[in-house]
């Protein structure tokens, strides 16, 4: 089932000479896992924006051409309330997305709940639900502004998730996390995936979406230049830098073994994939 289509969508900011979005035309299933890919500027964060509706709606801009419907819905024609019930956003910084409304954990999460009319006796248990399935339950009463950058990110996945949205986006989540905090997001969105949200994940971390995405989509100058799954996309590195971006290490390894002849398989994309290579390299 499809839950995202861009039909030829173009979008212009209003002070920028070119189009931001230039014709953009892809369909996402329910469920799928799609990292974004991208240099800086390339349009990464407006694709983001039009999914949830903040382009058009919010943003200084003109739509030039096309569509964007989201499970079922023109953007167009909807209302960014109507969109938020269907798409959830995590921005970079932890701290920013922070109401500062709730003094614990919890409270902070429920100020989402609050104007959405779910009943008071069913937000006491959603809140408990959601504080579960982040892994914050047993600090719900501490202050959000005093847990770890990943715990707080955490939060941030809480206060979308409760509002039950099928879609997540989540706009280089990872951006200001050490790595153990990067790891904690990771495997959560995994979780969540698995049972069913589909997710939208813009990140320079390729070794992750080499882990956990099921398709990498690639901007460029606001085009899709490649459309396909992590092996296709992160294994050509000619691709990847001419797009700005640093292949994998693991990556590069094999393309050097491959150049004396010794690498005879596809490049590997994982650590683990590296290892089974190196194995018959070294028979
Ligand atoms: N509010 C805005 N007003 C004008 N131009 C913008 C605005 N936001 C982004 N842009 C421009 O639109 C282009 C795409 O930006 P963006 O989607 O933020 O790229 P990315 O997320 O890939 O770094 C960039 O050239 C950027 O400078
Ligand atoms: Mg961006």
């Amino acid at each position: 089932m499809t839950v995202i289509e861009f039909k030829d969508f173009k979008w212009h900011y209003f002070e920028r000479e070119e189009h931001d979005l230039q014709g953009v035309n892809l369909k996402i299933k329910k469920g799928e896992f799609v990292g974004l890919l991208g240099p800086s500027g390339s349009g990464k964060t407006a694709f983001c924006y039009s999914i949830m509706g903040v382009v058009p709606h919010l943003s200084q801009g003109r739509v030039k051409g096309g569509k964007v419907i989201i499970d079922g819905l023109d953007t167009q024609d909807s209302s960014i309330g109507e969109l938020s019930s269907r798409v959830g956003i995590i921005m970079q910084s932890p701290k920013s997305q922070l109401t500062g409304a709730g003094l614990t954990i919890e409270e902070e999460v429920a100020f989402g709940l609050e104007n959405t009319g779910v009943p008071r006796s069913e937000m006491g248990k959603r809140i408990k639900s959601v504080l579960k399935r982040v892994g914050l339950y047993e600090l719900r009463k501490r202050s959000p502004f005093e847990v770890s950058g990943g715990q707080m990110q955490k939060v941030g996945i809480a206060s979308v998730l409760v509002l039950e949205p099928k879609i997540l986006i989540l706009d280089e989540p990872t951006g200001y996390l050490d790595p153990g905090g990067t790891e904690a997001v990771f495997s959560l969105v995994k979780k969540l995936n698995n049972q069913g949200k589909t997710i939208i994940i813009v990140t320079h971390k390729l070794e992750y979406l080499a882990r956990y995405a099921d398709r990498i989509i690639l901007f460029n100058n606001g085009r899709v230049v490649r459309d396909g799954s992590p092996q296709e996309i992160l294994s050509d590195t000619k691709l990847l830098k001419r797009n700005k971006i640093d292949p994998l290490p693991v990556t590069l390894l094999g393309e050097a073994l491959k150049k004396k002849r010794k690498w005879k398989q596809e490049l590997p994309i994982t650590v683990k994939e590296a290892v089974e290579g190196l194995r018959k390299v070294v028979k």
